[in-house]
């Protein structure tokens, strides 16, 4: 039997909805009346008597609402219903079916094969209603995972301006954290280049130590700016060729806490802060601000203050030449539990002296290249020297 389209819609009857509903019944009386109910309620209904065909013809019909007869020749009712939510999981299925196999049918509800059964003889009332109930519900469904994949959609969107912004953060605070350190190698040109060797070697440590992630990051930078602090004392003291007097000393101890208040302000930065402002603390209580003890001082700057001792012995000072790695070995050895954190002293010694050779190259040699490619200032004549070779 072939389909048949909905009429033209009685006029004293609102339509309830313009959903397509789908109808198989192996009675054609049954099936025919059933369809002149629907198309009168205004559904576009396509029936038909045998569950094979209407299977045959389900992606092409595609409807919302599917209304099956239960004892059928070839394929009862849920059988039929099972198959099509295979096919057509979004659509309604409803059974209709006499009083006497109520309890099988109630059974395929209970196992999600069918959205509700109708009773046959049916009410004609409670039949629209119960159609225009599954056609909404269905719609209701669709209009869900609609929202929902638009949702996930928008949640993927903003994950990635999420992750761009981070790392345009990330980029900015590079170029911020450059310029800070570069101010301070313009006042203190002794230390030129120390801060990015300890960074370095402190990230090394940590790591060995099994330090990761944020928290790494956060060591490499707190030893990065370890001395930033030094931008507020003044020159006169910063820079006094002598040894300093009791007064300037308390100036001078005070750069960790500017360092620390400096860093505040940045909202990215104020996790090495900690670092900043404890990186003179020592392991037996002997350092400042606080005269902190042991592991009252955080694990960043316990391990700077071993790299700060490793990297002080092996680079040339105005007063003395470098030493050899073997001095900053024996040097940090004979302070271990003393100035030094026991633990950090053991996994230094873990590490191989070329790789600390290895890092220090990486570092001149980043120094090489940077004042190699440094910005000409516009308007510099050809030939003159670059305000940066002169510092
Ligand atoms: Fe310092």
């Amino acid at each position: 039997m072939s389909p048949s389209r909905a009429g033209s819609r009685r006029s004293d009857i609102p339509p309830l909805s313009a959903e397509r509903v789908l109808v198989v019944d192996d009675d054609e009386f049954i099936l025919r009346a059933l369809e002149r109910v629907l198309v009168q309620a205004g559904f576009d209904t396509r029936v038909y008597t045998s569950p094979e065909e209407a299977l045959s013809r389900l992606d092409v019909d595609r409807p919302t609402v599917i209304i099956s007869d239960y004892m059928m020749p070839g394929m009862d009712g849920i059988a039929f219903l099972k198959n099509v939510r295979t096919r057509l999981p979004a659509a309604a299925r409803i059974l209709c079916t006499a009083a006497e196999d109520f309890k099988v049918a109630l059974n395929a509800v209970n196992t999600g094969e069918v959205y509700r059964i109708i009773a046959k003889p049916w009410h004609q009332q409670e039949l629209i209603a119960a159609v225009a109930q599954a056609a909404e519900a269905t719609r209701l469904r669709r209009e869900n995972e609609r929202l929902t994949t638009e949702v996930q959609r928008n949640n993927e969107r903003l994950r990635e301006s999420n992750l761009r912004l981070e790392e345009n953060v990330r980029e900015r605070t590079q170029a911020l954290l450059e310029g800070l350190i570069a101010a301070l190698d313009y006042r203190d040109a002794e230390t030129q280049w120390h801060s990015r060797r300890v960074s370095l070697y402190a990230k090394r440590l940590a790591q060995q130590l099994g330090v990761d992630g944020e928290e790494l990051q956060t060591i490499e930078h707190g030893a990065l700016l370890h001395d930033i602090g030094k931008i507020g004392v003044r020159d006169r003291v910063l820079l006094k060729p002598g040894p300093l007097d009791a007064s300037e000393w308390t100036e001078m101890k005070r750069h960790p806490e500017l360092g620390w208040a400096l860093l505040q302000r940045v909202e990215y930065l104020r996790p090495a802060s900690l670092v900043v402002l404890q990186h003179q603390e020592k392991w037996d209580g002997t350092g400042y601000p606080f005269g902190l003890r042991g592991d009252a001082i955080g694990i960043g700057a316990r391990v700077f203050h071993v790299v700060d001792a490793l990297d002080a012995i092996t680079s040339d000072r105005p007063y003395r030449k470098a030493r050899g790695y073997p001095e900053a070995h024996a040097e940090i050895v004979r302070c271990r539990g003393a100035q030094f954190d026991p633990k950090v002293v053991d996994a230094f010694l873990e590490i191989a002296s070329d790789e600390w050779d290895r890092i220090r190259l990486d570092v001149e040699t980043v120094a090489v290249l940077s004042a190699d490619l440094a910005e000409r200032p516009p308007g510099l004549p050809v030939g003159a020297v670059h305000p940066l070779a002169q510092a």
